[in-house]
């Protein structure tokens, strides 16, 4: 189900699936699964009793191919996940997954999605949440002779324009499983990994491809919106330490709550 949101910070073109591919790539690789092997998928099930599982926000439309080569058993429809959720839509799933939803939560507030998510699921299904914690996000230098300086100050830079213009927050991330249980899910598995030493340069490349997109939020002076930091300087900057292999790194997380 993907999103319409106007207000969302991203684009949603060829380029943003190409990002998005290789963040599915990443979350696959340090993973291991897609679905968590906790939530039990049966074999086989009867006529009109199948597993339902609605991937919400599952990407821009571009991302996926026509509906004549999706499995019969993919549908995809918009919905805004921050909105009412249709009668059809509710009770009805086995599994909801939430991917990446940084730039979407407002008000440092994932409750809206939640609540929503859990009005989705049938009683004892799981909702899946998977995030990167821009709370944990960090310049690594390759070693301690190398600067990481300007990559640092252009990640707070990119953050600090988020926080400013979008309204972003982040904190709501490292509390995402007291939030579950805030909501009356039990938790089945939460747990944080941090970026492995083969994932820093594709998770740079995605991080930045994402952030290269905020250059069109810069103001008359040639300064990222919301700061005081020149958008030129700073990426050529970081791109100058980037050759010399400093990297970002960001710490993933994964909850899986049950709806009781
Ligand atoms: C960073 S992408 C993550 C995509 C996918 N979940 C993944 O992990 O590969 C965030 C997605 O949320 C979608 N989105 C933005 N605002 C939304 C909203 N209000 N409701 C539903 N989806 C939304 C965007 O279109 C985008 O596809």
């Amino acid at each position: 189900m993907a999103g319409m949101e106007k207000s969302y910070i991203l684009n949603r073109e060829f380029k943003d699936s190409l990002r998005l591919y290789q963040q599915h790539w990443m979350w696959k690789y340090r993973l291991g699964w897609n679905l968590h092997p906790l939530i039990k998928v049966p074999e086989s099930s009867k006529e009109g009793e199948s597993f339902k599982i609605a991937d919400v926000g599952a990407g821009n439309g571009a991302y996926f191919p026509a509906r004549e080569h999706l499995p019969k058993i993919v549908t995809m429809e918009t919905l805004n996940a921050l909105d009412d959720i249709p009668a059809e839509l509710v009770g009805v799933f086995d599994v909801v997954h939430v991917r990446t939803f940084t730039a979407v939560i407002r008000n440092n507030n994932p409750g809206p999605i939640i609540a929503n998510a859990i009005k989705m699921l049938k009683s004892g299904g799981h909702l899946q949440w998977d995030e990167m914690d821009m709370g944990s996000l960090v310049a690594k230098r390759p070693n301690e002779a190398t600067s990481g300086k300007a990559m640092q100050y252009l990640l707070e830079g990119c953050l600090l324009s988020m926080k400013e213009t979008m309204g972003l927050k982040f904190d709501w991330i490292s509390r995402l499983d007291e939030i579950f249980r805030e909501h009356g899910l039990d938790i089945v598995d939460t747990f944080r990994l941090d970026a492995t030493n083969d994932l820093l340069k594709p998770m740079t490349d995605n991080f930045l491809t994402g952030m290269e997109m905020m250059s069109c939020y810069v103001d008359g002076e040639g300064n990222m919106v919301g700061t005081k930091r020149n958008w030129v300087e700073m990426w050529s900057k970081a791109g100058e330490e980037i050759n010399r292999g400093v990297t970002i790194s960001m710490d993933m997380l994964v909850i899986v709550g049950r709806k009781t």
